[in-house]
Protein backbone atom coordinates (compact mmCIF):
# COMPACT_ATOMS: atom_id res chain seq x y z
CA UNK A 1 0.00 0.00 0.00
CA UNK A 2 0.80 3.51 -0.76
CA UNK A 3 1.43 6.18 1.92
CA UNK A 4 -0.63 9.17 -0.10
CA UNK A 5 -1.35 11.43 2.77
CA UNK A 6 0.12 12.01 6.67
CA UNK A 7 -2.61 12.51 9.31
CA UNK A 8 -0.68 15.44 11.57
CA UNK A 9 -2.06 14.39 15.02
CA UNK A 10 -1.24 16.91 18.40
CA UNK A 11 -0.30 15.05 21.41
CA UNK A 12 0.65 16.06 24.44
CA UNK A 13 3.76 15.53 26.05
CA UNK A 14 2.68 15.72 29.71
CA UNK A 15 1.14 12.54 30.22
CA UNK A 16 -1.04 12.35 33.63
CA UNK A 17 -1.79 15.65 33.62
CA UNK A 18 -5.42 16.27 35.16
CA UNK A 19 -7.38 17.81 32.27
CA UNK A 20 -8.58 20.98 32.74
CA UNK A 21 -5.20 21.69 34.47
CA UNK A 22 -1.97 22.94 32.77
CA UNK A 23 0.27 20.80 31.70
CA UNK A 24 2.96 20.48 34.09
CA UNK A 25 5.91 22.87 33.89
CA UNK A 26 4.29 24.44 30.61
CA UNK A 27 5.72 22.12 27.95
CA UNK A 28 4.65 22.78 24.46
CA UNK A 29 2.30 19.65 22.49
CA UNK A 30 4.72 17.77 20.04
CA UNK A 31 3.58 16.99 16.71
CA UNK A 32 3.07 13.07 15.96
CA UNK A 33 3.03 11.88 12.25
CA UNK A 34 0.53 9.18 11.66
CA UNK A 35 0.78 7.86 8.36
CA UNK A 36 -2.55 6.80 6.58
CA UNK A 37 -3.27 4.44 4.23
CA UNK A 38 -5.02 4.42 1.53
CA UNK A 39 -6.26 2.35 -1.31
CA UNK A 40 -4.08 2.11 -4.12
CA UNK A 41 -5.79 3.76 -7.33
CA UNK A 42 -7.14 1.09 -9.74
CA UNK A 43 -5.97 0.98 -13.53
CA UNK A 44 -8.74 2.55 -14.43
CA UNK A 45 -8.66 5.36 -12.08
CA UNK A 46 -5.22 5.54 -13.25
CA UNK A 47 -6.65 5.63 -16.64
CA UNK A 48 -9.16 8.40 -16.50
CA UNK A 49 -6.76 10.25 -14.69
CA UNK A 50 -4.27 10.63 -17.69
CA UNK A 51 -7.23 10.95 -19.95
CA UNK A 52 -8.39 14.07 -17.85
CA UNK A 53 -4.77 15.33 -18.05
CA UNK A 54 -4.87 14.99 -22.01
CA UNK A 55 -8.19 16.67 -22.64
CA UNK A 56 -10.86 17.23 -25.90
CA UNK A 57 -10.39 18.09 -29.05
CA UNK A 58 -13.10 20.22 -29.89
CA UNK A 59 -14.20 21.82 -32.97
CA UNK A 60 -14.07 25.74 -32.88
CA UNK A 61 -17.45 27.32 -33.12
CA UNK A 62 -17.64 30.00 -36.10
CA UNK A 63 -20.35 32.78 -36.01
CA UNK A 64 -21.42 34.17 -39.49
CA UNK A 65 -18.50 36.66 -40.11
CA UNK A 66 -15.39 34.18 -39.04
CA UNK A 67 -17.52 31.48 -41.15
CA UNK A 68 -17.33 33.79 -44.66
CA UNK A 69 -13.74 34.78 -43.52
CA UNK A 70 -12.70 30.84 -43.28
CA UNK A 71 -14.74 30.03 -46.36
CA UNK A 72 -13.02 32.40 -48.63
CA UNK A 73 -9.24 31.37 -46.89
CA UNK A 74 -10.76 28.08 -48.27
CA UNK A 75 -10.95 29.59 -51.64
CA UNK A 76 -7.82 31.01 -51.11
CA UNK A 77 -5.87 27.41 -49.80
CA UNK A 78 -7.04 25.73 -52.95
CA UNK A 79 -6.28 29.02 -55.56
CA UNK A 80 -3.06 27.06 -57.71
CA UNK A 81 -2.61 30.36 -58.64
CA UNK A 82 -2.40 32.01 -54.92
CA UNK A 83 0.49 34.41 -54.43
CA UNK A 84 1.98 36.55 -57.42
CA UNK A 85 2.80 33.61 -59.75
CA UNK A 86 1.65 30.72 -57.33
CA UNK A 87 4.61 31.56 -55.62
CA UNK A 88 2.63 30.89 -52.17
CA UNK A 89 -0.17 28.37 -53.30
CA UNK A 90 -0.56 26.44 -50.37
CA UNK A 91 -1.15 22.98 -52.31
CA UNK A 92 1.75 23.15 -54.15
CA UNK A 93 3.56 21.60 -50.68
CA UNK A 94 0.94 20.89 -47.78
CA UNK A 95 -0.45 17.82 -49.31
CA UNK A 96 -4.46 16.98 -48.33
CA UNK A 97 -4.13 13.61 -48.34
CA UNK A 98 -1.66 12.96 -45.39
CA UNK A 99 -2.63 15.73 -43.61
CA UNK A 100 -0.62 18.57 -45.21
CA UNK A 101 2.38 17.05 -44.92
CA UNK A 102 4.79 16.50 -47.21
CA UNK A 103 8.33 16.29 -48.07
CA UNK A 104 11.20 18.18 -47.54
CA UNK A 105 11.05 21.99 -48.78
CA UNK A 106 13.45 24.74 -48.55
CA UNK A 107 11.62 28.44 -47.41
CA UNK A 108 13.23 31.64 -47.57
CA UNK A 109 14.97 32.23 -44.38
CA UNK A 110 15.11 28.73 -43.07
CA UNK A 111 16.88 25.41 -43.40
CA UNK A 112 15.34 22.96 -45.80
CA UNK A 113 12.51 21.19 -43.52
CA UNK A 114 9.46 18.67 -43.99
CA UNK A 115 6.37 20.21 -44.69
CA UNK A 116 4.48 19.55 -41.28
CA UNK A 117 0.79 18.31 -41.17
CA UNK A 118 -1.90 21.78 -40.61
CA UNK A 119 -5.08 20.07 -39.00
CA UNK A 120 -5.77 20.05 -35.65
CA UNK A 121 -4.00 23.44 -35.23
CA UNK A 122 -6.95 24.85 -33.24
CA UNK A 123 -4.89 22.75 -30.45
CA UNK A 124 -2.00 23.97 -31.00
CA UNK A 125 -0.34 26.58 -28.20
CA UNK A 126 3.25 26.81 -30.81
CA UNK A 127 3.20 27.75 -34.30
CA UNK A 128 6.09 26.57 -36.72
CA UNK A 129 8.61 23.86 -36.22
CA UNK A 130 10.86 26.26 -34.32
CA UNK A 131 7.94 27.33 -32.54
CA UNK A 132 8.40 31.32 -33.75
CA UNK A 133 4.67 32.27 -32.86
CA UNK A 134 2.05 31.29 -30.47
CA UNK A 135 -1.09 32.47 -32.62
CA UNK A 136 -1.96 31.15 -36.10
CA UNK A 137 -2.42 34.31 -37.93
CA UNK A 138 0.93 35.69 -36.94
CA UNK A 139 2.43 32.58 -37.74
CA UNK A 140 1.18 32.80 -41.28
CA UNK A 141 1.65 36.37 -41.98
CA UNK A 142 5.07 35.38 -41.31
CA UNK A 143 4.94 32.00 -43.54
CA UNK A 144 3.24 33.75 -46.33
CA UNK A 145 6.06 36.67 -45.88
CA UNK A 146 8.71 33.65 -46.51
CA UNK A 147 6.49 32.23 -49.63
CA UNK A 148 6.81 35.42 -51.13
CA UNK A 149 10.23 36.56 -50.50
CA UNK A 150 12.12 37.36 -53.97
CA UNK A 151 8.72 38.78 -54.95
CA UNK A 152 8.07 42.70 -55.05
CA UNK A 153 5.85 43.80 -53.20
CA UNK A 154 4.22 45.53 -55.62
CA UNK A 155 3.65 42.61 -57.87
CA UNK A 156 2.01 40.74 -54.99
CA UNK A 157 -0.14 42.86 -53.81
CA UNK A 158 -1.41 43.62 -57.34
CA UNK A 159 -2.04 40.02 -57.73
CA UNK A 160 -3.87 39.88 -54.73
CA UNK A 161 -5.81 42.95 -55.87
CA UNK A 162 -7.34 41.32 -58.78
CA UNK A 163 -8.10 37.77 -57.75
CA UNK A 164 -9.48 38.76 -53.77
CA UNK A 165 -9.45 42.39 -53.25
CA UNK A 166 -13.01 43.34 -53.12
CA UNK A 167 -13.63 39.76 -51.58
CA UNK A 168 -11.31 40.31 -48.55
CA UNK A 169 -12.49 44.40 -48.09
CA UNK A 170 -16.00 42.99 -48.30
CA UNK A 171 -15.59 40.87 -45.26
CA UNK A 172 -12.99 43.21 -43.47
CA UNK A 173 -14.78 46.42 -43.34
CA UNK A 174 -12.86 49.50 -41.47
CA UNK A 175 -14.34 52.29 -40.00
CA UNK A 176 -14.63 55.66 -42.04
CA UNK A 177 -11.20 57.45 -41.49
CA UNK A 178 -8.91 54.22 -40.17
CA UNK A 179 -6.16 53.00 -42.94
CA UNK A 180 -7.59 49.70 -44.28
CA UNK A 181 -5.70 46.73 -43.51
CA UNK A 182 -3.05 45.16 -45.86
CA UNK A 183 -4.59 42.63 -48.34
CA UNK A 184 -1.79 40.47 -46.99
CA UNK A 185 -2.95 40.57 -43.16
CA UNK A 186 -6.49 40.08 -44.14
CA UNK A 187 -5.35 36.98 -46.50
CA UNK A 188 -3.66 35.63 -42.81
CA UNK A 189 -6.88 35.99 -41.03
CA UNK A 190 -9.10 34.63 -43.60
CA UNK A 191 -6.40 32.03 -43.73
CA UNK A 192 -5.98 31.22 -40.31
CA UNK A 193 -9.51 31.11 -39.78
CA UNK A 194 -10.11 28.42 -42.23
CA UNK A 195 -7.14 26.26 -40.94
CA UNK A 196 -8.45 26.55 -37.27
CA UNK A 197 -11.55 24.74 -38.79
CA UNK A 198 -9.75 21.41 -39.85
CA UNK A 199 -10.02 19.29 -36.90
CA UNK A 200 -9.76 15.29 -37.36
CA UNK A 201 -12.04 13.50 -35.10
CA UNK A 202 -11.06 9.68 -34.73
CA UNK A 203 -11.59 6.54 -32.75
CA UNK A 204 -9.19 8.20 -30.08
CA UNK A 205 -11.89 10.61 -29.13
CA UNK A 206 -14.58 7.52 -27.91
CA UNK A 207 -11.01 6.72 -26.13
CA UNK A 208 -10.90 9.68 -24.86
CA UNK A 209 -14.11 10.65 -23.73
CA UNK A 210 -14.05 7.64 -21.75
CA UNK A 211 -15.32 4.43 -23.68
CA UNK A 212 -12.36 1.79 -23.81
CA UNK A 213 -13.91 -0.21 -26.37
CA UNK A 214 -13.39 2.64 -28.83
CA UNK A 215 -10.13 1.28 -29.48
CA UNK A 216 -8.30 -1.82 -29.23
CA UNK A 217 -7.45 -3.46 -26.32
CA UNK A 218 -3.56 -2.96 -27.97
CA UNK A 219 -3.61 0.64 -28.59
CA UNK A 220 -5.26 0.99 -25.20
CA UNK A 221 -2.39 -0.30 -23.80
CA UNK A 222 0.20 1.57 -25.76
CA UNK A 223 -1.97 4.72 -24.83
CA UNK A 224 -0.78 4.01 -21.04
CA UNK A 225 2.78 3.05 -22.14
CA UNK A 226 3.10 6.17 -23.83
CA UNK A 227 2.34 8.10 -19.99
CA UNK A 228 4.87 5.07 -18.42
CA UNK A 229 7.51 5.86 -20.21
CA UNK A 230 7.53 9.43 -20.30
CA UNK A 231 6.45 10.47 -24.35
CA UNK A 232 3.45 12.43 -22.89
CA UNK A 233 5.87 14.84 -20.80
CA UNK A 234 6.71 16.48 -24.26
CA UNK A 235 3.33 15.12 -26.33
CA UNK A 236 0.79 16.71 -24.37
CA UNK A 237 -2.42 17.98 -24.97
CA UNK A 238 -5.16 17.17 -26.91
CA UNK A 239 -3.47 16.27 -30.14
CA UNK A 240 -0.38 14.55 -28.40
CA UNK A 241 2.17 17.87 -28.82
CA UNK A 242 1.75 21.30 -31.13
CA UNK A 243 2.49 22.81 -27.96
CA UNK A 244 6.29 22.79 -26.36
CA UNK A 245 9.37 22.95 -27.71
CA UNK A 246 12.13 20.01 -26.72
CA UNK A 247 15.36 19.30 -27.07
CA UNK A 248 16.22 16.64 -29.96
CA UNK A 249 18.73 14.27 -28.49
CA UNK A 250 18.49 14.46 -24.91
CA UNK A 251 19.20 10.78 -23.37
CA UNK A 252 21.53 10.00 -26.67
CA UNK A 253 22.85 12.29 -29.42
CA UNK A 254 20.58 12.51 -32.60
CA UNK A 255 21.80 10.17 -35.54
CA UNK A 256 24.61 11.14 -37.21
CA UNK A 257 25.18 14.11 -34.40
CA UNK A 258 27.45 15.32 -31.78
CA UNK A 259 26.77 14.92 -28.03
CA UNK A 260 24.74 17.54 -27.13
CA UNK A 261 27.22 18.87 -24.43
CA UNK A 262 27.26 21.58 -21.96
CA UNK A 263 27.03 24.27 -25.33
CA UNK A 264 23.83 26.28 -24.61
CA UNK A 265 24.07 27.96 -28.03
CA UNK A 266 24.59 24.03 -29.49
CA UNK A 267 21.34 23.21 -27.19
CA UNK A 268 19.27 25.78 -28.54
CA UNK A 269 19.99 24.74 -32.29
CA UNK A 270 18.29 21.47 -31.78
CA UNK A 271 14.83 22.92 -29.78
CA UNK A 272 12.31 21.54 -32.35
CA UNK A 273 8.47 22.17 -31.72
CA UNK A 274 7.19 18.74 -30.51
CA UNK A 275 5.24 17.43 -33.25
CA UNK A 276 1.48 16.95 -32.68
CA UNK A 277 0.81 13.13 -33.06
CA UNK A 278 -2.83 13.21 -34.09
CA UNK A 279 -1.88 12.21 -37.85
CA UNK A 280 1.29 11.09 -37.26
CA UNK A 281 -0.07 7.51 -39.09
CA UNK A 282 0.08 9.51 -42.52
CA UNK A 283 3.03 11.58 -42.58
CA UNK A 284 6.17 9.96 -43.27
CA UNK A 285 8.56 9.96 -43.62
CA UNK A 286 9.35 11.34 -39.96
CA UNK A 287 11.29 13.92 -38.06
CA UNK A 288 11.80 17.53 -39.30
CA UNK A 289 14.82 16.06 -42.02
CA UNK A 290 12.18 13.27 -43.27
CA UNK A 291 15.00 11.13 -42.02
CA UNK A 292 13.22 7.82 -40.42
CA UNK A 293 10.64 6.27 -43.15
CA UNK A 294 8.25 3.87 -40.83
CA UNK A 295 6.68 4.61 -37.72
CA UNK A 296 7.47 1.56 -35.68
CA UNK A 297 11.72 2.94 -36.30
CA UNK A 298 10.18 6.79 -34.97
CA UNK A 299 8.91 4.96 -32.12
CA UNK A 300 11.90 3.57 -31.27
CA UNK A 301 13.99 6.38 -32.10
CA UNK A 302 12.29 8.68 -29.74
CA UNK A 303 12.55 6.47 -26.89
CA UNK A 304 15.48 5.74 -26.92
CA UNK A 305 16.94 9.31 -27.98
CA UNK A 306 14.46 11.53 -26.25
CA UNK A 307 13.72 9.06 -23.09
CA UNK A 308 17.11 6.45 -22.55
CA UNK A 309 14.72 3.71 -23.23
CA UNK A 310 14.58 0.73 -25.22
CA UNK A 311 11.19 -0.39 -26.27
CA UNK A 312 10.36 -4.19 -26.08
CA UNK A 313 8.93 -5.18 -29.80
CA UNK A 314 5.26 -5.68 -28.22
CA UNK A 315 5.48 -2.23 -26.11
CA UNK A 316 6.51 -0.46 -29.31
CA UNK A 317 3.92 -2.23 -31.36
CA UNK A 318 1.08 -0.60 -28.87
CA UNK A 319 2.72 2.64 -28.86
CA UNK A 320 2.59 2.34 -32.68
CA UNK A 321 -0.84 1.10 -32.30
CA UNK A 322 -2.02 3.74 -30.39
CA UNK A 323 -0.84 6.25 -32.67
CA UNK A 324 -2.66 4.89 -35.64
CA UNK A 325 -5.94 4.78 -33.44
CA UNK A 326 -5.99 8.74 -34.01
CA UNK A 327 -5.73 9.23 -37.96
CA UNK A 328 -8.85 10.22 -38.60
CA UNK A 329 -11.04 11.64 -41.51
CA UNK A 330 -10.49 15.41 -41.73
CA UNK A 331 -14.06 17.60 -42.82
CA UNK A 332 -14.79 17.58 -46.36
CA UNK A 333 -13.38 21.32 -46.37
CA UNK A 334 -10.15 19.92 -46.80
CA UNK A 335 -10.54 18.77 -50.07
CA UNK A 336 -11.15 21.83 -53.22
CA UNK A 337 -14.50 23.72 -53.19
C1 LIG B 1 7.12 25.96 -50.72
C2 LIG B 1 6.38 25.06 -49.89
C3 LIG B 1 5.24 25.61 -49.04
C4 LIG B 1 4.15 26.35 -49.46
C5 LIG B 1 3.83 26.84 -50.87
C6 LIG B 1 3.34 26.57 -48.28
N1 LIG B 1 3.92 25.99 -47.18
FE1 LIG B 1 3.19 25.98 -45.30
N2 LIG B 1 4.89 25.12 -44.64
C7 LIG B 1 5.95 24.71 -45.44
C8 LIG B 1 7.05 24.30 -44.57
C9 LIG B 1 8.41 23.76 -45.04
C10 LIG B 1 6.61 24.49 -43.26
C11 LIG B 1 7.42 24.30 -41.97
C12 LIG B 1 8.07 25.63 -41.75
C13 LIG B 1 8.49 25.94 -40.35
O1 LIG B 1 8.64 25.07 -39.55
O2 LIG B 1 8.63 27.13 -40.04
C14 LIG B 1 5.26 24.99 -43.34
C15 LIG B 1 4.45 25.29 -42.22
C16 LIG B 1 3.13 25.67 -42.28
C17 LIG B 1 2.28 25.84 -41.14
C18 LIG B 1 2.68 25.64 -39.69
C19 LIG B 1 2.30 24.25 -39.19
C20 LIG B 1 2.86 23.96 -37.82
O3 LIG B 1 3.19 22.80 -37.59
O4 LIG B 1 2.97 24.86 -36.98
C21 LIG B 1 1.06 26.26 -41.61
C22 LIG B 1 -0.16 26.58 -40.77
C23 LIG B 1 1.17 26.37 -43.04
N3 LIG B 1 2.43 25.98 -43.42
C24 LIG B 1 0.15 26.77 -43.88
C25 LIG B 1 0.35 27.09 -45.22
C26 LIG B 1 -0.62 27.77 -46.05
C27 LIG B 1 -2.01 28.20 -45.61
C28 LIG B 1 -0.05 27.94 -47.28
C29 LIG B 1 -0.59 28.70 -48.47
C30 LIG B 1 -0.67 30.13 -48.26
C31 LIG B 1 1.28 27.35 -47.22
N4 LIG B 1 1.50 26.87 -45.95
C32 LIG B 1 2.15 27.28 -48.28
C33 LIG B 1 5.97 24.71 -46.81
C34 LIG B 1 5.08 25.40 -47.62
C1 LIG C 1 11.95 15.34 -24.57
C2 LIG C 1 10.82 15.54 -25.45
C3 LIG C 1 10.26 14.34 -26.20
C4 LIG C 1 9.95 13.09 -25.70
C5 LIG C 1 10.13 12.57 -24.29
C6 LIG C 1 9.37 12.36 -26.82
N1 LIG C 1 9.32 13.14 -27.94
FE1 LIG C 1 8.59 12.58 -29.75
N2 LIG C 1 9.16 14.38 -30.53
C7 LIG C 1 9.77 15.40 -29.83
C8 LIG C 1 10.11 16.46 -30.75
C9 LIG C 1 10.79 17.76 -30.38
C10 LIG C 1 9.72 16.03 -32.03
C11 LIG C 1 9.90 16.80 -33.35
C12 LIG C 1 11.20 16.34 -33.94
C13 LIG C 1 11.55 17.00 -35.25
O1 LIG C 1 10.90 17.96 -35.63
O2 LIG C 1 12.49 16.53 -35.90
C14 LIG C 1 9.13 14.72 -31.86
C15 LIG C 1 8.66 13.92 -32.90
C16 LIG C 1 8.07 12.67 -32.76
C17 LIG C 1 7.59 11.86 -33.84
C18 LIG C 1 7.66 12.20 -35.33
C19 LIG C 1 6.54 13.08 -35.74
C20 LIG C 1 6.60 13.50 -37.19
O3 LIG C 1 5.54 13.83 -37.73
O4 LIG C 1 7.67 13.54 -37.79
C21 LIG C 1 7.08 10.71 -33.30
C22 LIG C 1 6.43 9.55 -34.02
C23 LIG C 1 7.25 10.80 -31.85
N3 LIG C 1 7.87 12.01 -31.57
C24 LIG C 1 6.86 9.85 -30.94
C25 LIG C 1 7.28 9.82 -29.62
C26 LIG C 1 7.09 8.71 -28.72
C27 LIG C 1 6.31 7.43 -29.07
C28 LIG C 1 7.70 9.02 -27.55
C29 LIG C 1 7.87 8.14 -26.34
C30 LIG C 1 8.54 6.87 -26.57
C31 LIG C 1 8.25 10.36 -27.70
N4 LIG C 1 7.98 10.81 -28.97
C32 LIG C 1 8.94 11.04 -26.71
C33 LIG C 1 10.01 15.43 -28.47
C34 LIG C 1 9.86 14.35 -27.61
Amino acid sequence: MRLAATALVVGVAAMGCARGAPPAGGEAPVLVQIPLRVPPRTPEQVRQDRRSGIGRLTVPGLDESAGNRAALGRRIFFSPDFGAGGSAACTRCHNADHAGAGGLQSLAGAETLAVPPIVNLSAYESFGTDGRSHKLVEYMASHLAQLNAGIEEKDRDAALETAYGPALRGLFPFAEGDTAPALTAMVSRSLAAYLGTLVTASPIDGFLAGNDGAISPQAGRGFDLFFEKGCVSCHDGPVFGGRKMATLGLSMPWPGDVPLGEHAEYKQRRQRRVSSLRTVALTAPYFHESAIDTLPAAVELMALHQLGVTLAADERDAIVAFLQSMVGTPPPSFHAP
